[in-house]
């Protein structure tokens, strides 16, 4: 399992072009505003402050860098799907996401978070097709958990990956997880682990 020893917010960019170049795996975190994008990443790192959170949508904007253990990145993007933005803020924000996630290079794995208490959203749904159909590395991450009562957490979870069965050959790797309760924390931290060492196996090569 990957320990922590550091955590730090380096930059925040609306062009993909000026984010950092140094080549290092990185992994960013995608989905509904609200859905707990910032809570999760702070949930990971074990530093609550380091991405900001809010419960009013709509809170991260911008595309954000942190290095972690001076070797890897997080990515904290903005939501998408917040209506009451308006519409320019709404393409503007778009952009930042579409020119992130397909021209993003060092991105390795994309966690698209799925707020588990609702059945599947259409927004998701056209999200996740579009990274099919551009064959953008991704990893679903259910949210909130702590929220529902095991029974419907487990319901709602087989609900969306059934929904998914019908329109893929293979289901993407997927992960339950709560910010609240610090549930799925490991499972993460050790998947990313194993990129992270296929990634530094394949520059020895
Ligand atoms: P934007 O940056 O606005 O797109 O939102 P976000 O996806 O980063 O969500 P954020 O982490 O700011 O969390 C939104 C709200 O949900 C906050 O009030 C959080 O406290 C709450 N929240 C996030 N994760 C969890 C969780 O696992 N359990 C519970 N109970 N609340 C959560
Ligand atoms: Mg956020």
């Amino acid at each position: 399992m990957i320990e922590i020893r550091s955590a730090t917010f380096v930059v925040s960019n609306t062009d993909v072009s000026k984010c950092p170049q140094d080549g290092l795996p990185e992994y960013a975190f995608i989905g509904r505003s609200n859905v707990g994008k910032s809570s999760l990443i702070n949930m990971l790192t074990g530093r609550k402050g380091l991405a900001m959170t809010s419960a009013t949508p709509g809170k991260t904007l911008l595309i954000n860098h942190f290095l972690i253990n001076r070797q890897w990145y997080i990515v904290d993007l903005p939501g998408y799907g917040y209506a009451q933005r308006g519409r320019r803020v709404q393409e503007q924000i778009r952009r930042i996401i579409e020119s992130y996630v397909l021209h993003r290079g060092q991105m390795t794995c994309l966690f698209v978070l799925i707020d588990s208490r609702h059945s599947p959203q259409a927004i998701d749904l056209e999200f996740i097709e579009w990274l099919g159909e551009n064959a953008v590395p991704f990893a679903l991450v259910f949210t909130k958990a702590d929220k529902l009562k095991p029974g419907a957490l487990k319901a709602n979870v087989q609900t969306y990956l059934l929904h998914l069965e019908g329109q893929w050959e293979e289901l993407p790797p997927s992960f339950i997880t709560s910010a609240e309760t610090r549930r799925g924390r490991e499972e993460l931290l050790e998947f990313i682990a194993g990129i992270n060492k296929q990634v530094s196996e394949n520059q020895l090569k």
